[in-house]
């Protein structure tokens, strides 16, 4: 039974969508702790709702980022996890981090990556123009919101959007294609390989649209 430990700083609305369905019958993985830099984020109230283990690593209480991240990279390590799955986890990690959870470390970035990486990409979206935007899962390498993709989705932009409207609409996409992606991850159906995904052991040809 793979093991998934879920970061998260905010709201937690895609936790909540992954604790629903990796409780659904057949399920392979269980998520066995939700971690946070936040001890105020609201998601962790979903998590002990849902009987999950909790923990609080506060990045303002340590002196650098590389103290943090040895610590946050601790106390996982202690959880034996096989998944790391970021959603809304709002802390750049640092390269020893991710190089060590390398092929286990997953995200979900709101935009259609390789576009927006950063912040605001939703006004950033607006801002251009665009007709479509939406949101990326991809594994988490050395460079910052810059690997691997494995699947997008995606919305269109509305005339009278705000950035807050084309976020809702984001976001209730994000809620059904983080679980399907993790699922498969689950199943052994992803992976990643030299600095491509496998999908059934296979390079993919191109990122899964869904
Ligand atoms: C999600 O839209 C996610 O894509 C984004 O934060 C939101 C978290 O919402 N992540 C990033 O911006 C990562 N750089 P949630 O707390 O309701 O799941």
């Amino acid at each position: 039974e793979p093991r998934i430990v879920v970061l998260i700083s905010g709201t937690g609305s895609n936790l909540q969508a992954l604790i629903e369905s990796t409780r659904a019958p057949g399920h392979p993985g269980r998520i066995v702790a939700v971690g946070s830099n936040r001890p105020d984020a609201a998601g962790l109230q979903r998590a002990e709702q849902a009987g999950i283990e909790t923990f609080v690593v506060d990045h303002t209480t340590y002196r650098d980022r590389a103290s943090f991240d040895a610590d946050l990279l601790r106390k996982l390590e202690a959880l034996n996890p096989d998944a790391i799955v970021l959603a809304g986890f709002m802390r750049i990690l640092t390269e020893d981090f991710v190089r060590h959870f390398r092929g286990r470390l997953i995200n979900i970035h709101p935009s259609l990556l390789p576009k927006y990486q950063g912040l605001n990409t939703h006004q950033r979206a607006l801002d251009a123009g665009d007709a479509t935007h939406g949101t990326s899962v991809h594994f988490v390498t050395e460079e910052l919101d810059g690997g691997p993709v494995i699947a997008r989705a995606e919305v269109p932009v509305l005339e009278n959007d705000t950035a807050d409207t084309l976020a809702a609409r984001v976001k209730a996409r994000e809620h059904v294609l983080y679980p399907i992606i993790l699922r498969w991850f689950c199943e052994g159906r992803i992976a990643l390989g030299n600095d491509e995904v496998l999908f059934d052991g296979s390079p993919l040809p191109q990122v899964l649209s869904l």
